[in-house]
């Protein structure tokens, strides 16, 4: 049974990652693509995530424009981690295709309403857009039937404060409602990877070259030219020369959650603190005494998870696989 997701990114290299992983599963039947600001500006993310399905031969899938900025906070970019456009130093070619008018917050409304239970959303951005559906529409959460969040990160340092992580620390109080509103009500508990799990997901230049010897064509040009900019961004951080894939990692959950153990675990944000800002917190001995709202993902395994990576972006790339270690026929 095919499992149909709710994309809402803010694409972003590991973004795309996801996005292209989504997009060959097949297991997986993207049902829309929603585009929030975070990484870069809303333009572009909606330019990256057309471009990517155009390139890719699947416009037919909708992409929505959603939040321009934080419900409260100023936008911040990071065009240092993902490039002034998003995807390193790849270019991709313009899109001919448009988003569709509806934007973001209604497009999970509505899509939920139509297909109540049957739905997993994975949000790999700031949760500005959901936050805006769930004020729109309060019953929203009791209509998915499982929710993905590539944020947050318990027991381990922040990648943009010392506490805080990149998608949460964007927009605190679109995280809080959003967490707020699952894991109570019967609205399911969403599944968080966070940093402490996907900072264990290194994707190396070996990886890449396994990729080269599976496949080729302009696809692989454009993975090898954006994760070129990603390695050197984390090994300017002082993490080597690598890329911790959050995102696609967050996608293989939301298409198999037992991929990860998972811990239950009571969630929020704090809003307020002039250090701790956009952390997420963990109680986990019950100081607040409310029931468990959410599941941290704890464990994988990881060269599993990125050896059929490699595998989905080689296909996507249209060749064939060749077996581990099997020498490419030369070339005419
Ligand atoms: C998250 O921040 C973004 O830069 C990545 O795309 C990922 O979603 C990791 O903290
Ligand atoms: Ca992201």
């Amino acid at each position: 049974m095919s499992t149909e997701i709710i994309l809402d990114c803010d694409t972003g290299i590991d973004d795309s990652l996801a996005l292209l992983h989504l997009l060959q599963h097949p297991d997986a039947e993207l049902v829309a693509v929603l585009s929030t600001a975070g990484n870069v500006g809303v333009e572009a993310v909606t330019r990256n995530n057309l471009s990517w399905l155009e390139f890719c031969g699947r416009s037919d899938i909708g992409v929505h424009v959603g939040a321009s900025g934080p419900l409260v906070a100023p936008l911040r970019t990071c065009e240092d981690t993902h490039g002034d456009h998003g995807v390193g130093y790849a270019q991709l070619p313009s899109p001919t295709t448009a988003p569709r008018d509806e934007d973001a917050a209604d497009a999970w409304c509505r899509l939920t309403r139509e297909r109540p239970g049957e739905l997993v959303g994975l949000v790999i951005g700031p949760l500005t857009s959901l936050a805006m559906a769930i004020r729109r529409d309060p019953g929203l959460p009791q209509r998915l039937r499982r929710l993905v969040v590539m944020g947050g990160s318990f027991d381990h340092p922040g990648n943009t404060t010392p506490l805080a992580e990149w998608n949460v620390a964007v927009d605190p109080e679109a995280a809080h409602e959003v967490f707020t509103a699952f894991g109570v009500d019967g609205a399911p508990q969403p599944i968080i990877c966070a940093l402490n799990l996907t900072e264990q997901v290194a994707l190396t230049p070996e990886h890449l070259s396994r990729l080269g010897e599976l496949a080729d064509g302009p696809l692989v040009r454009h993975l090898n030219d954006a994760l070129r900019f990603y390695f050197e961004f984390h090994q300017a951080q002082g993490e080597g020369y690598l890329a911790h894939v959050h995102d696609a990692f967050a996608a293989a959950v939301a298409l198999d959650p037992s991929i990860v153990t998972t811990t239950p675990a009571v969630v929020d944000v704090e809003l307020n603190g002039t250090l701790t800002r956009g952390a997420m917190v963990a109680d986990r001995r019950g100081f607040w005494g409310r029931p468990p709202n959410a599941l941290i993902a704890d464990t994988t395994d990881v060269p599993r998870f990125l050896d059929e990576l490699v595998r989905s972006l080689a296909t996507l790339a249209g060749r064939h696989l060749r077996p581990t270690g099997t020498a490419r026929r030369p070339q005419n």
